[in-house]
């Protein structure tokens, strides 16, 4: 099993890290919860695939100059690495944070008509994102924050099903949950640094747009 967990640096369920189901793929892009500016990280407990891993991105090399397969140039540099390795550091600490403003962002939005994420338990969720679903005037909301100097991200406006290259290829399929919660959903402002009063003004914002345009349920 390959984990896409690009997202879920630190998540755990049951107390087993995200990466540690099966073979785990890390984006450190800069807007992950860690970063090195970019690049990745791949985790695995198997020693075949990690020796095959550290081959393939060294253009097929073990040995210098001696090239025993067709590989590449995956190297990450010795300057992201060394950013890498220090996020890796402040891990708990980031996450910990987000977890705070998570909670808080929770508190502040009880009772707006809007349907905010749920945790199961026995799962520590890292908050890349916070997410909400606000329904159909989700464009409206989107803008009236704008107008008050607030960030949001539409993760992700266009799903998989509706991709050009997945259509084009003929995998054609008819997802009507999906496309309505690809429409309703936006995240707000999230990181570990973020302060109670800009929370604050976020949620005060939120709950304005969705008074005036309408938040909507989940749809069935
Ligand atoms: C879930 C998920 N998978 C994969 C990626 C791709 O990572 P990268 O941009 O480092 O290639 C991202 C980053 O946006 C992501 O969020």
């Amino acid at each position: 099993m390959i984990e896409d967990a690009c997202q879920a640096v630190g998540a755990t369920q049951n107390g087993k890290q995200a990466g540690s189901f099966g073979v785990g793929a890390f984006s450190l892009y800069a807007t992950k919860n860690i970063t090195s500016g970019e690049g990745g990280m791949i985790t695995t407990n198997d020693d075949t695939l990690n020796e095959w891993l550290r081959t393939f991105r060294s253009q097929g090399m073990k040995v210098r100059y001696l090239h025993e397969m067709l590989g590449t140039n995956y190297r990450m540099t010795d300057i992201a690495a060394a950013i890498g390795i220090v996020q890796l550091g402040k891990l708990d600490q980031f996450t910990a944070a987000r977890v705070t403003a998570a909670a808080r962002y929770d508190a502040l939005l009880a009772g707006a008509p809007i349907v905010r994420q749920g945790t199961p338990a026995g799962n520590l969720h890292v908050y890349h994102q916070y997410t909400v679903h606000v329904g159909p005037a989700r464009d409206e909301i989107v803008k009236d924050l704008a107008n008050d100097g607030i960030g949001t991200g539409v993760y992700y406006p266009i799903p998989v099903s509706e991709q050009p290259y997945i259509k084009e290829r003929g995998l054609g399929v008819v997802l009507p949950v999906t496309d309505a919660l690809a429409k309703g959903c936006l995240s707000l402002p999230m990181f570990a640094a973020m302060t109670a009063a800009e929370q604050e003004e976020v949620a005060a914002s939120l709950r304005r747009a969705v008074e005036r345009h309408g938040g909507s349920a989940w749809p069935a």
